[in-house]
């Protein structure tokens, strides 16, 4: 029994001497030290020992385990750390290579400053309402003062798309939409796209951007107007911006004002962005005229207010020196990118 012992014992030393990994090693676990394994086997035959060869003999195979069990856990202990050695080096990065570019999106210019007059109109108590740019003869003109046959339509080259329906030359729409579903106080801006059918150059494009504001209440008057829209200049151009009221002309207004701010380019100096008048032109405005608040239900009597108009397209080529008005219909990622 103790030949078959040793035997054993050589035989499984050599065997996890000879073991590639992990696997291989718990099979010859199990093959000798597992409850059917050869040297738990040599135990079960100890009934067959005399009583004084038996715990002797008892020993020796523990003894024989002991060693096995260590020599196994040593060998296991050794294969997991080449396992783990060859993980790292295959797994290896080179921290040196330059990383790959991430493209990332970016608001379009337009977006920037749109944001922006929203953030200050918002701090100001304004809502966002939306209209449609498909729109009405009634809502576009006719409920703004501008009847049929009225010389005022000619201000605005507008393109039909039947009888009576338009694309809208005027956010101001949107003025008459708000006031048929709300009552006063109305405080609202509605930004959005205006089409007319005008030559593209510079300065002009047939589709382009307005954000149309309008109040309504008790007792509003023309010091409204000029103190919302002086705040507005200021919080867009900077507090030092000069801003100037000139008498203008709108059908739906009255009276009517056209609103310009220093030059940001030259500062009032005069140049070519401003044609030498130090002044930029930014929005129209005026205060509600009673013939469209009665249009749409409103008490001229009771109520007043005032509306405005600015044109967004200048507001951002004016603040990027964007020479060119068309750069922003383009979408030349090469412009695009620069913002
Ligand atoms: N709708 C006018 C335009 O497009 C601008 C405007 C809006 C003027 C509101 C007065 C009041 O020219």
């Amino acid at each position: 029994m103790k030949e078959k012992l040793s035997a054993i014992s050589l035989e499984a030393k050599n065997a996890v001497a000879l073991c590639e990994d992990e696997s291989q090693i718990e099979n010859l676990r199990v093959k000798y030290l597992g409850k059917k394994g050869e040297l738990t086997a040599i135990l079960k035959q100890m009934g067959s020992l005399s009583p004084e060869e038996r715990p002797k003999m008892g020993a020796l195979v523990n003894e024989a385990k002991q060693e096995l069990e260590a020599l196994i856990t040593e060998k296991k202990d050794e294969l997991k750390a080449k396992a783990q050695e060859a993980k790292l080096k295959a797994e290896t990065i080179d921290i040196t290579m330059p990383a790959k570019e991430v493209k990332s999106g970016k608001l379009h210019p337009l977006n920037t400053v749109l944001d922006d007059m929203i953030n200050i109109f918002q701090s100001m108590g304004f809502d966002v309402v939306d209209g449609p740019e498909v729109e009405t003869d009634h809502y576009n003109f006719e409920c703004l003062n501008v009847p049929a046959d009225h010389p005022a339509r000619d201000m605005q080259d507008t393109f039909y798309l039947a009888e009576n329906l338009l694309l809208r030359t005027q956010t101001s729409a949107a003025q008459i939409r708000t006031m048929e579903t709300r009552k006063p106080p109305i405080r609202v801006i509605c930004p959005g796209r205006v089409f007319r059918a005008d030559e593209v150059d510079a300065t002009h494009s047939p589709v382009f951007h307005q954000i149309e504001g309008l109040v309504v209440d008790k007792g509003i008057t023309m010091c409204d107007l000029k103190g919302v829209l002086e705040e507005f200049a200021h919080e867009i151009y900077g507090s030092d911006t000069k801003v100037k009221f000139r008498p203008s002309f709108f059908p739906f207004t009255e009276p009517s004002v056209e609103v310009d701010v220093t030059c940001s380019e030259c500062g009032g100096k005069g140049c070519r962005v401003c044609k030498g008048s130090g002044w930029i032109e930014i929005l129209g405005a005026g205060m509600v005229h009673p013939n469209v608040l009665k249009s749409c239900g409103i008490d001229p009597e009771e109520y007043s207010g005032f509306a405005f108009g600015i044109g967004l397209d200048r507001l951002t080529t004016t603040r990027y020196k964007i020479s060119d008005i068309r750069l922003l219909f383009e979408n030349d990622k090469r412009f695009l990118d620069q913002f």
